[in-house]
């Protein structure tokens, strides 16, 4: 089993460390354009190993991409955070240039790979990279559902006063402001959470999910990349692992809740093949009105960058 993880800053670079520490790959592969960034990461977290007790090896490479030949399962963390003056179509052509690159690289050494995008923004960059990759799009996928989750659940944690194991929730949409969590759908061991908590204080906890990326930014002037960088590795050990757990990903409609043509969060099985199965919630009308108007947030952004490319 190998894995590549490009992009060794702070998503990637944890990323590779947790795959690392679960052994998910003998290698792990971390590559990044800036001169020995990704070698002198790669180098302190084998340095790791004796200490953390794990024997996967990650090596880094500056923009080398022969050495992540066959590799099984492909994380993409390369792109740049919004800057101040930048304009979001700015973001969308730097981040849609790298992740391009990136994608056609990757597909040139490892034509079977399954390929994890992460980069920003992500429904869009995750239908930039299935475009390059000209594969089935179970293969092609994006990562935002499991951090959005995770965080809606470690708020809910900490309201309940309970251990975040034993929350399971699910949303839907894209990531970003427009996001579906999934009140309805979410409990704790087995109990309906609107059962342990009044309506008003679940609804700041739904509100603030939605910005908890923002959250973050604001605290620390940078996106997060702990959580993020988790969640990615999840989605690998799903897949390595053939786990078939269920989570929300972000994953090429075909139909499915009445929309086509568009990357969207949805709850699928992971498993060895990718993306298995998509599963189909009964939605309620209020549920399925958010969630149109996250497509529609969505399909704006894409058509960003479908006008790029048309002018190209
Ligand atoms: P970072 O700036 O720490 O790391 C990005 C790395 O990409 C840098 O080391 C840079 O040198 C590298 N890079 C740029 N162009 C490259 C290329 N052509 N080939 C290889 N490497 C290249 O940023 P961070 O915090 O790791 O975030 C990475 C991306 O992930 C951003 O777009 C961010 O917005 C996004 N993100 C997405 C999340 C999600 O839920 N989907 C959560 C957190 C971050
Ligand atoms: C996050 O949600 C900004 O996408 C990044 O942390």
């Amino acid at each position: 089993m190998k894995i590549t993880v490009v992009g060794a800053g702070n998503v990637g670079a944890t990323c590779a460390d947790v795959i690392a520490h679960k052994e998910l790959a003998n290698e792990v592969i971390l590559i990044d354009i800036k001169e020995g960034l990704a070698e002198g990461k790669s180098l302190d977290m084998w340095q790791t190993a004796p200490v953390n007790y794990y024997n996967t090896r990650v090596v880094g490479y500056t923009n080398q991409y022969e050495p992540t030949a066959g590799s099984d399962v492909v994380v993409i963390t390369s792109g740049l955070p919004r800057k101040p003056g930048m304009s979001r179509d700015d973001l969308i052509a730097t981040n849609a240039g790298i992740v391009r690159t990136v994608t056609e690289n990757i597909i040139k050494y490892s034509p079977d790979a399954k390929i994890i995008v992460v980069s920003n923004p992500l429904d869009v960059m995750t239908y930039c990279a299935y475009l390059t990759a000209q594969v089935d799009s179970n293969r092609v996928m994006g990562m935002a559902g499991i951090l959005d989750t995770a965080r809606y659940r470690a708020f809910l944690a900490s309201a309940l006063n309970v251990s975040p194991k034993d929350i399971q929730a699910m949303l839907l949409g894209g990531h970003g402001d427009t996001m579906v969590p999934l009140p309805r759908y979410t409990t704790v061991s087995g109990i309906p959470v609107t059962e342990l908590i009044e309506e008003e204080p679940l609804n700041a906890i739904v509100e603030r999910t939605k910005k908890g990326g923002g959250e973050l930014v604001n605290l620390m002037g940078t996106s997060a990349w702990y959580a993020p960088g988790a969640a990615a590795a999840q989605m690998v050990e799903s897949i390595v692992r053939d786990q078939k757990r269920i989570f929300p990903v972000c994953t090429w409609l075909t139909g499915q809740y009445g929309l086509s043509d568009i990357y969207l969060g949805v709850p699928v099985v992971l498993g060895k093949n990718g993306i298995e199965k998509i599963i189909e919630l009964k939605l309620n009308d209020a549920e399925m009105a958010l969630l149109n108007q996250s497509a529609k947030a969505v399909r704006e952004v894409m058509s960003v960058l479908d006008n790029m490319t048309s002018k190209a």
